[in-house]
């Protein structure tokens, strides 16, 4: 971009003076003296600040969409074949992936950090409900970039009276450290959620599903996982990418949910790469699936990449309406991929999808609820009514 701007200003000289730009010569030398008013004045107030100023607007997209250039692509997956159907035996499900069935199934902990994601929450659990024998969930008065929040599950907890028997439910002060990465309180909380495990009773062998509010697996394979023997100790899930709501279907690439084989002294609760078993088409990862603008709001400011609202227009709640409805990228930001061929496929907003079927079924069984997460439904309200 910058040498553009030179080279338009080589054009103007050009034109000022007439002369080839290839000669270098003394009328060269002299048409650059002559011009340098004018070459000086557009230099410094116009095409200075326009490069700045760009850059500045476009830095982060030229730098995402160079991607390919500075970063390779992470080792690929071993992705273990997924098989499933209603209809079919847990024996023969378990003999399809070359496990053997076990006896009786094993105990199955849902460990989660917890923000301010209700909805999803009630999601979860309902869907996970019948196979999960601990939900253990961790809350904080800090947002991981060190925001004072409510303890919006300690708020609402009479809404899921369905789990209160199996729940450990952990609070834990924020650090407020002003200025600190959000990855260290971050990683401040996973620690604590292993202890909170401990108290709530893990132990060997135990499955322990890892992962985010908003990634969930589907209730068939965590059942599968519980019944069957041999297993892989770290097994990685894929997930569905949605965003927004269940309209907008991105791509099957989540990885970052993962389940466990408990291992005292040895399991630690993570959110990276542990292993390189995937698990096909387990269940979905929706990003951003809120029902009020304001969740949205929250949700921006309190994200760990909060270096990514770069203007405060981003934060209006018309623009964020305008964005949710079309598809479009909250932060303005190119697709995080790894080839030019990737990147340029998934510019622009997400396609619509007209499907809802293999959702999880508590947002069918309860459409009216959860309207806003069903295709063609985007608008959002502001605030809570009532
Ligand atoms: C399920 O399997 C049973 C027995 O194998 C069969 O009778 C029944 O029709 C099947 N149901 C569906 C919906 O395929
Ligand atoms: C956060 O919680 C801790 C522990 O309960 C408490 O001491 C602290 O005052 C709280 N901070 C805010 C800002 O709510
Ligand atoms: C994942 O997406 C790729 C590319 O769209 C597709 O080829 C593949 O079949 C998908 N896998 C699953 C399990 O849906």
């Amino acid at each position: 971009m910058m040498s553009e701007g030179y080279k338009k200003t080589d054009d103007i000289c050009d034109d000022v003076c007439g002369q080839a730009r290839s000669a270098f010569s003394m009328s060269r030398v002299k048409c650059f003296f002559r011009g340098f008013d004018l070459k000086a004045i557009i230099l410094l107030f116009v095409v200075l600040p326009v490069c700045i100023f760009s850059m500045y607007l476009h830095g982060q997209k030229i730098s995402y969409f160079l991607r390919p250039l500075w970063e390779s692509p992470p080792k690929p997956f071993h992705e273990i074949p997924h098989y499933y159907d209603e209809n079919v035996s847990m024996e023969n499900l378990c003999k399809l992936h070359s496990w053997k069935i076990r006896e009786s199934p094993r105990r199955v902990y849902d460990a989660i950090l917890f923000s301010n994601e209700i909805d999803i929450l009630t999601i979860r659990w309902n869907e996970l409900y019948p196979y999960v024998t601990q939900f253990v969930l961790l809350e904080s008065n800090s947002t991981f970039t060190g925001i004072p929040k409510k303890l919006h599950f300690a708020k609402n907890r009479d809404k899921f009276k369905f789990i209160e028997p199996r729940l450990t439910y952990g609070m834990i002060g924020g650090r407020f450290k002003k200025g600190e990465n959000p990855f260290i309180e971050e990683a401040y909380q996973r620690v604590a959620l292993d202890q909170l495990l401990k108290i709530a009773g893990i132990e060997d062998d135990d499955l322990l599903i890892m992962s985010d509010v908003d990634e969930i697996p589907s209730a068939h394979t965590i059942n599968l996982l519980r019944w069957c023997d041999d297993i892989p100790p770290i097994l990685h899930l894929q997930l569905r990418n949605y965003l927004y709501s269940f309209e907008f279907y991105t791509d099957n690439k989540s990885w970052r949910a993962s389940v466990h084989r408990y291992e005292t002294g040895k399991t630690r609760y993570a959110h990276y790469r542990q292993s390189d078993y995937l698990l096909s088409d387990a269940g979905w990862h929706c990003s951003f699936c809120f029902r009020l603008i304001n969740e949205f709001i929250f949700k921006m400011k309190a994200y760990s990449h909060y270096d990514r609202v770069r203007f405060s227009h981003y934060l209006d709640p018309k623009r964020i309406q305008d964005v949710i409805c079309k598809g479009a990228d909250l932060f303005d930001m190119l697709p995080e991929e790894y080839t030019f061929k990737d990147i340029i496929g998934k510019m622009g907003p997400i396609p619509h999808s007209h499907s809802a079927v293999h959702l999880p079924a508590y947002i069918l069984n309860n459409a009216d609820k959860y309207k806003f997460l069903l295709p063609g439904n985007c608008i959002r309200s502001e605030e809570e009514s009532g």
